[in-house]
């Protein structure tokens, strides 16, 4: 068997469902492209027949990235099989992705089918894709509490009709790793055709179990994980891919296998990934979190300070965080400013260089010391920027102890500029009532929040903010060095994403998931 465990990267699909974690298509190739330097194996770049805003980032995806295979997810059904192929035409590497729910609780209330119904729904769709493309794979869907014959029967089944890859998530993140593990020993030793076909794991973390779990089942002939940058996904999230990643690599010694990561681009991922949708890794997070590689106690530091190796598994370089952090200033050059973005992953020929150039020398103007964070900062403001139906012209506001905090917005709406004023409990709060009064949309504000993203009171500060409105939430992201100022642009970015959904009509769609 090989000793190479292919990554299968799903921030994109699963990872993209998790409330608040939604991109526009930019945002989207911006993360593949990201992915590609990480060598990932696969890219499930969405689920095309969910709505033409999904089959549209499939699509683009397909065609902006060359080495690893794109998919699309898709159900047993006619409709979705035709949407994922046309979405995933123009890929180098194409694939299908697709999926059925086969325990006996999805059957009864969810799907309302048979077990005979699931099983010839399954090889129906299989075969059905399989006249058109190789690549197919086929998960069944709450694999982890599903009767094991019968799933071992279904597995035979697809194979036969075509699946080279047979995936068996625990959707509800349910298992646990020594159940999770005997799981595929025992379904691989009973499916007809078995060693034909490569083994993946999908694993939720509803009980933070989702690495354990996807480590046990590759001890148990697995050769394939799905996983997310910075472990995003339903609920709870799915395996997070730089700790699969890391320990598959740590523990090789036990483990015998390697996966294709180019581990050093693991960091610019997990920042693209938390400044795109706005959401901070939490400091203690492992491997990328800001605490991951920070001594305390001193018994711990004296100890590194004597030899690393004494309390660190891992090389911080390894995974591609930088040992400078202190990056650029006033009197630095475009050169050097495109070099440094190269070293950061930020792709300098997808990214508007002269503009973002610009704002980096604006942002000089008011700090002094410019880091990597702020440099991601302002490269992923650009990218928040492009088509927009809301723009921010201008933003006053005023407060004092005997005043009641005011503001004023002026705004371009569909090419035409408006100004309105409001007040509130707080300079923010009154910017964002003018906000609402320009644009005309009035959401319920779910989530707010402002990080200082490097130290020091000239810090840029990026605000995050989740919003509600028909049955939508988006979040929006702003960054500036006035707090007032990134508040409004987070919420403006936010209304943006609004309309886009809007305007990308939603198909009935991610029913099953
Ligand atoms: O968790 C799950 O079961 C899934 C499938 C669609 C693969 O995401
Ligand atoms: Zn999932």
């Amino acid at each position: 068997m090989t000793d190479h465990v292919r990554i299968f990267d799903t921030t994109l699909r699963d990872g993209e469902q998790s409330p608040g974690c939604t991109m526009n298509v930019d945002e989207k190739i911006a993360i593949a492209r990201q992915l590609e330097r990480l060598n990932v194996d696969i890219i499930e770049a969405g689920f095309a027949a969910s709505s033409p805003g999904d089959f549209e980032a499939v699509r683009r995806v397909a065609e902006a990235v060359t080495s690893p295979t794109v998919l699309s997810l898709s159900r047993t059904r006619d409709e979705d099989v035709d949407a994922a192929l046309r979405a995933i035409d123009q890929a180098k590497n194409p694939g299908i992705h697709i999926f059925i729910a086969t325990s006996d609780i999805h059957l009864k209330y969810k799907l309302n089918m048979t077990r005979e119904d699931v099983l010839n729904a399954a090889t129906w769709a299989v075969s059905r894709a399989k006249k058109h493309l190789d690549y197919i794979e086929f998960s069944c869907e709450d694999a982890s509490r599903t009767d094991w014959d019968y799933m071992a029967m279904i597995c035979s089944e697809v194979i036969q009709a075509g699946a080279r890859i047979i995936n068996l998530p625990d959707t509800t993140g349910h298992a646990i790793p020594e159940e999770y593990g005997r799981m595929f020993a025992y379904i691989r030793e009973k499916v007809e055709g078995a060693d034909k076909v490569i083994w993946s794991a999908h694993c939720h973390n509803d009980l933070g179990l989702g690495v354990a779990n996807s480590l046990a089942a590759i001890m148990n002939g697995v050769r394939q994980v799905e996983c997310t940058i910075n472990g995003i996904g339903e609920r709870a999230g799915n395996t997070s891919m730089e700790e699969v990643v890391m320990a598959i690599k740590t523990r090789r010694d036990l483990m015998n296998v390697k996966t294709g990561i180019e581990t050093r681009q693991i960091y610019p991922a997990s920042r693209l990934l938390s400044q795109i949708i706005g959401q901070p890794v939490p400091p203690n997070k492992p491997i990328v979190g800001d605490n991951a590689f920070a001594h305390e106690a001193g018994i711990h530091q004296d100890g590194v300070l004597k030899n690393k190796l004494t309390y660190e598994i891992m090389k911080p370089e390894d995974i591609g965080i930088p040992s400078n952090k202190l990056v650029l200033g006033k009197h630095s050059g475009r050169h050097a400013f495109i070099n440094r973005l190269s070293e950061l992953g930020v792709d300098p020929k997808a990214t508007d260089v002269e503009k973002a150039f610009a704002a980096f020398k604006v942002l000089c103007d008011k700090k002094k010391i410019v880091y990597d964070d702020d440099i991601l900062a302002l490269i992923n403001e650009e990218t928040r920027r492009t088509g927009d139906c809301f723009e921010l012209l201008d933003l006053k506001v005023g407060s004092s102890v005997r005043e009641t905090p005011h503001a004023e917005v002026t705004m371009r709406v569909m090419g035409e500029e408006r100004t309105a004023d409001a007040t509130g409990d707080g300079m923010v709060d009154a910017c964002y009532k003018a906000i609402y009064r320009i644009s005309g949309i009035n959401p319920a504000l779910e989530r707010y929040s402002v990080k200082a993203i490097t130290g020091g009171t000239d810090a840029l500060g990026e605000v995050s903010c989740l919003v509600r409105e028909n049955g939508m939430t988006v979040a929006g992201q702003g960054a500036h060095s006035d707090i007032v100022m990134a508040s409004a642009m987070a919420l403006v970015n936010a209304l943006n994403r609004l309309k886009a959904r809007e305007n990308a009509v939603a198909a009935p769609a991610s029913e099953g998931l």
